[in-house]
């Protein structure tokens, strides 16, 4: 990869470490393709079992590269459906991602560090949705899932005035599960969460993501039900199996992913 580092700092857990230093990794298209690779190769490693994506301690992602889309047209936008390979990656992914934010997490930059099922972050991340100073709005996703993360209020004052969210306000308003105390406590913690995921059932943990994340797009009663079915479903998994049967016989299961 170009714009990536890749590795496996623990066993079922893949690691994206984004890596276009002189740029604060600003997501370039070519940048972007890379990641929906590196993330499609986890998705498809039956070894993987849960996904962390971090940037430098500097930058998470300092948003889209504006050098790249000043010059965009409409009919380039509109025609090349420009952006849409980035939502791509939420949908591709069953499996669990966190996202570990140090440093600048702008524009398309928070708007994909919320694309992770867990955020982190650390003492200096600086969230914010800086389009409007660019004479736009944010385009993968940032006008919804703030919203839905810190409310309406918070979330309209962040997007039309343009002003950044420190982490302290992150951690108070939700938009992240934990700020740790240094960069590298938060890329760590996060390595950590996904190897304790990774060491359930992989069948049980996907069935767990998708339906919390119906909760997004159901009413409450849509959504237990969906909930419901899926949980009946996993009577049919080997794995509840073993699970309820080591608890039973007060051992340790050993998971067979299926
Ligand atoms: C292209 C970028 C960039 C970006 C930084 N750089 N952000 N290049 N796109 N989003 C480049 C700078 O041009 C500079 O390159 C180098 O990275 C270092 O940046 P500096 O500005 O010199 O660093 P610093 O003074 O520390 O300031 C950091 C910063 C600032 C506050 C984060 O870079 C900044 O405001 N960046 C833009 C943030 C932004 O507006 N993001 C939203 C983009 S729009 P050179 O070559 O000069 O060294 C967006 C829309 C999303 O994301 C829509 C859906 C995808």
């Amino acid at each position: 990869y170009d714009y990536l580092l890749v590795s496996t700092p623990k066993p079922g857990v893949g690691l994206v470490q984004l890596n276009r230093p002189k740029a604060l990794n600003a997501l370039s298209t070519p940048l972007i393709l890379e990641l929906n690779t590196a993330l499609r190769a986890f998705q498809a490693d039956q070894s993987i079992g849960a996904i962390v994506l971090t940037g430098s301690n500097k930058a998470f992602a300092a948003g889209a590269d504006i050098k790249e889309m000043k010059d965009l047209t409409f009919s380039d936008a509109y025609g090349k459906d420009f952006i849409e390979t980035w939502s791509d990656l939420v949908t591709f992914l069953k499996k669990p991602l966190i996202t570990a934010v140090n440093g600048y997490a702008l524009g398309g930059g928070c708007e994909l560090a919320m694309m992770g099922d867990i955020m982190y972050c650390g003492p200096n991340a600086v969230f914010g949705q800086p389009e409007i100073r660019l004479g736009v709005i944010p385009g993968a996703g940032g006008s919804q899932r703030l919203t839905k993360a810190i409310g309406k209020s918070r979330a309209m004052e962040a997007i039309l005035t343009g002003d950044n969210i420190s982490a302290k306000q992150a951690d108070e308003w939700g938009l992240v599960a934990k700020v740790f105390e240094t960069p590298e406590e938060c890329t760590d913690g996060a390595i950590a969460t996904a190897a304790k995921i990774a060491g359930f059932s992989h069948i049980a943990v996907k069935a767990a993501k998708e339906v919390v994340n119906k909760s997004q797009d159901l009413g409450i009663r849509e959504g237990v039900e969906f909930e419901r079915r899926v949980f009946h479903g996993l009577f049919g998994s080997k794995d509840q199996k073993i699970g309820m049967g080591a608890f039973a016989a007060k051992q340790k299961p050993e998971w067979s992913n299926e």
